[in-house]
């Protein structure tokens, strides 16, 4: 097989969309994510796991707090994906105009959505440009039925200057994951070289 070939089978890997928030020290995050896994075969304990680019700003506050929420999102949310996916928290406040409350762990969760997991770190692995991680799922709430929402959907819905904004956005994002791929250096535990 080409490798060629192999982000076309990669991108029917990925998760239905997400959006992975976090808090730390009175400071929210909140981000995109399709690489959200389920990650445990026993109903009395969930887990999950989840890939983010270490670069981005929840990931700094799931390595500070130890903690993750993970939100599944509805069809017709996609215009979510522009509004956590394409910009960083430090440049804009994405909470502002978004429903949300204060979870008793101090995660930020969402209103909306098809439904959410509250989580708590128990181990990560350094993927060099990404840290993958691992989280026992404490608390749940599955709001609708609502179908879930697939990238290779939301592409085909995306106006054609969210498509450019995002290819900008990736024209930055892939070469930087490119360097940092090979820099593997987990310090255990839940601590990784942001590089
Ligand atoms: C469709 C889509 C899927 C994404 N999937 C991921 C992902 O799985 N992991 C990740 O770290 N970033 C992913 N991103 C990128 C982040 O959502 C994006 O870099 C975000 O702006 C980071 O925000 P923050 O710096 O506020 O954390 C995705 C973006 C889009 C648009």
């Amino acid at each position: 097989m080409p490798l060629s070939d192999a982000p076309t089978l990669l991108s029917l890997m990925w998760s239905p969309l997400t959006v992975v928030t976090a808090a730390h020290d009175g400071q929210r995050g909140g981000q995109i994510a399709v690489g959200a896994f389920a990650a445990s075969i026993v109903p009395s304990q969930p887990r999950v796991l989840v890939q983010i680019q270490k670069r981005n700003h929840t990931n700094s506050l799931i390595e500070a707090s130890g903690r993750l929420a993970v939100h599944v999102i509805a069809r017709d949310q996609w215009p979510w994906v522009r509004h956590w996916g394409f910009r960083s928290q430090t440049e804009v406040d994405k909470f502002e105009a978004i429903d949300w409350f204060e979870h008793d762990s101090g995660l930020p969760i969402l209103d909306g959505v098809v439904g959410w997991m509250a989580c708590r770190v128990v181990n990560v692995m350094d993927g060099g440009d990404m840290a993958i991680w691992l989280a026992d799922v404490t608390d749940a709430a599955r709001n609708s039925r609502a179908q879930p929402l697939r990238w290779h959907e939301v592409q085909q819905m995306l106006p054609p200057e969210w498509a450019d904004q995002y290819g900008q956005k990736l024209s930055h994002d892939v070469p930087d994951s490119g360097r940092r791929m090979q820099e593997l250096s987990a310090k255990p535990p839940w601590r990784v070289e942001r590089g």
